[in-house]
């Protein structure tokens, strides 16, 4: 989703900043734009589409030292080059990145600038024309700045440049990511670190509704009150070499990859120096009092939190509920006396589960977050953490998030139920080891799965996966790689609710896979392939080592039955890769989409 870098140094800042974009590429964006400033003012470049023609539009004659840079997503207003940012004030005076959604932008048009002429369909031009509305008043643009900012009601991460001051950016923020990363003679802003990892590992938090003044030598932090505030840096945990492509032709692919290394990593992160569980006691504590889990995510991770819902109730013996954020917000079920919230979520910025958190936070409920970014919001803004040590994730389309999630949650289960003196067979740790065998044994076999690809998606325009018990959560996430990727109209069905209603949509030769890793579904699910196959449809099972039969496409090798959804998936994302692939689709970076969502 949107993305903000800004530098202000003594280098020249073009690089730094269309470097940065290119990082923030994988978050997703239509439109892109630098503004930098020096002696001879402000010089602005815009496009709609990718940085690889911003780069091209950007003046290489132009050096200056400070300047902000944007990737939009777009939300008020079509992708174009006038919505782009960044936006000026109409003196040119005021510059504006920004990132998140203002939810007064009616109000504060009509109060305050009925007078301006607007240039652009973007709820972040009412920012920028404000600050020059409110200077005009008070000749003074810290305090335009700060004035406008208490008036702003909504999401936003904002970096604002004044052509006639080029030694101050203005920031704030509130609900949207923005961190400082400090240099020894610059500083610079990203909503992401990943866009600022050149330049600097030290970084500091900005806390919602804090204001920052960025000087090449200075950072001072202030509340809306202006008290000031002191806060230590901290040092990113991210390899710059971890968010290159190395040889890999796509981030997915590389992503698919390294499941097998999450796994071990995830093994020797949570096991002891006696090869036990290594967790949190206070994670424990918070597992053991709560009479009923509320798992809350989205999109893959949702799905994730499908599986960790199997694991809990099975294992641990803590009934489970699993909730879309953005549905939660609005429709909150009756809670338990004594509920637990886990926020499953890869990038921990996403902002329907953030704001489930700030309501459950006001009931007085306790959060534990399970996410890939330690620092991230909702990790902050939660009573406990669990990280997933799975590396950056950059592909739009989450893979190895995915299996790490599942891991976690299957070691918090074990955890939760050792704790509670529950008796049962099952090492998570020893059967993550084999898990991870088994994934390396399928990525060998990329050949197999690029086969299947091409024969069932090359031309299909739709497909259905289905699967029954804990191979439903895995189809569903299964069509969710398939359409996200391939834009090929894809579903996930329980197999026997297929002929409720869906099995209307099946024609000559639609692709229908079946997962079979189940032994007490594996006749009931073949039945339902039956069913599809009587009706045309050209039909794909995937079975596991000891339920296959004979015309089955592929086996998977045997891991324990509770982890097969850790296994199963990887075929599931080799095949939504291929078929993205082979129509030519842009692997990493699908249409409409981004990583980290942070707009509700
Ligand atoms: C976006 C991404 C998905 C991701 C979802 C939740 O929609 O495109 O891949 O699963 O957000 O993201 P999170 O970072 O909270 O796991």
């Amino acid at each position: 989703m949107c993305g903000i870098v800004g530098y202000i140094g003594n280098n020249d800042t073009k690089e730094v900043l269309l470097n940065g974009l290119e990082k923030l590429e994988y978050r997703g964006y239509d439109s892109a734009g630098i503004a930098t400033l020096n002696e001879d003012g402000m010089h602005l470049f815009k496009v709609k589409g990718r940085i690889a023609a911003l780069r091209n539009k950007v003046d290489e004659n132009v050096h200056a030292t400070m300047g902000i840079g944007h990737t939009r997503w777009a939300t008020h207003g079509e992708p174009s080059e006038d919505n782009a940012h960044p936006h000026q004030s109409n003196s040119g005076q005021f510059t504006i990145v920004h990132n998140g959604v203002i939810e007064n932008y009616y109000e504060i048009r009509d109060q305050y600038l009925a007078n301006v002429a607007l240039k652009s369909e973007t709820d972040t031009e009412i920012i920028v024309q404000l600050i020059e509305v409110l200077y005009n008043e008070c000749k003074d643009v810290k305090e335009a700045f700060r004035q406008t900012v208490a008036k702003l009601k909504g999401s936003y991460a904002i970096g604002v440049i004044d052509a006639e001051n080029p030694d101050m950016i203005y920031v704030a923020k509130n609900k949207s990511p923005l961190l400082i990363g400090l240099g020894d003679d610059f500083n610079v802003i990203a909503s992401d670190a990943m866009a600022t990892l050149k330049q600097t590992n030290r970084y500091l938090e900005i806390n919602d509704k804090e204001i920052v003044i960025l000087k090449r030598d200075r950072v001072e932090i202030q509340t809306l009150d202006g008290t000031v505030i002191e806060r230590e840096p901290f040092v990113a945990q991210i390899d710059a070499t971890d968010i290159e492509k190395g040889t890999y032709p796509y981030f997915m692919l590389k992503e698919i990859d390294e499941q097998p290394f999450v796994m071990r990593k995830i093994i020797q992160e949570y096991q002891d120096e006696h090869d036990d569980i290594k967790l949190d006691s206070d994670v424990r504590s918070a597992m053991l009092d709560a009479d009923r889990i509320y798992i809350i995510a989205a999109g893959t991770s949702y799905h994730a939190g499908l599986v960790g819902k199997q694991f809990i109730e099975k294992i641990a013996n803590i009934p489970v509920e699993v909730h879309i954020a953005s549905e939660f917000s609005y429709n909150m079920p009756l809670l338990s006396k004594s509920p637990l919230f886990v926020f499953i979520s890869q990038s921990g910025e996403t902002a329907d589960s953030r704001s489930v958190l700030v309501k459950i936070k006001e009931l007085g409920h306790p959060a534990l977050t399970i996410t890939n970014v330690p620092g991230s919001t909702l990790s902050r803004e939660a009573d406990y953490t669990l990280h997933l040590h799975a590396g950056p994730e950059i592909a739009v389309a989450s893979t190895k998030a995915y299996t790490a999630q599942i891991a976690v949650l299957a070691i918090l289960a074990v955890d939760t139920a050792k704790a509670k003196g529950l008796k049962f067979d099952f090492d998570p740790l020893r059967e993550l080891a084999i898990v991870a065998s088994a994934m390396e044994s399928l990525t060998d076999q990329k050949e197999k799965f690029e086969s299947i690809a091409k024969d069932y998606f090359e031309t299909t325009r739709n497909a259905f996966f289905i699967g029954r018990s804990g191979d439903y959560n895995v189809v569903q996430e299964a069509a969710l790689k398939l359409k996200e990727i391939s834009y090929i109209q894809a579903e996930g069905f329980a197999g026997g609710e297929l002929k409720h209603g869906t099995i209307a949509l099946i024609e000559q030769d639609t692709p229908v896979v079946a997962l079979v890793t189940q032994a007490n579904i594996n006749y009931s699910i073949r039945g339902n392939v039956q069913e599809v196959a009587a009706r045309g449809a050209k039909t794909c099972i995937i079975s596991m080592e000891g339920l296959e039969q004979e015309d089955d496409s592929f086996v998977l090798p045997h891991v324990h039955e509770l982890l097969t959804p850790l296994v199963s998936v990887v075929p599931m994302q080799l095949l939504a890769y291929y078929a993205a692939l082979h129509r030519d689709c842009d692997v990493d970076k699908p249409r409409n989409l981004a990583k980290s969502v942070t707009v509700e």
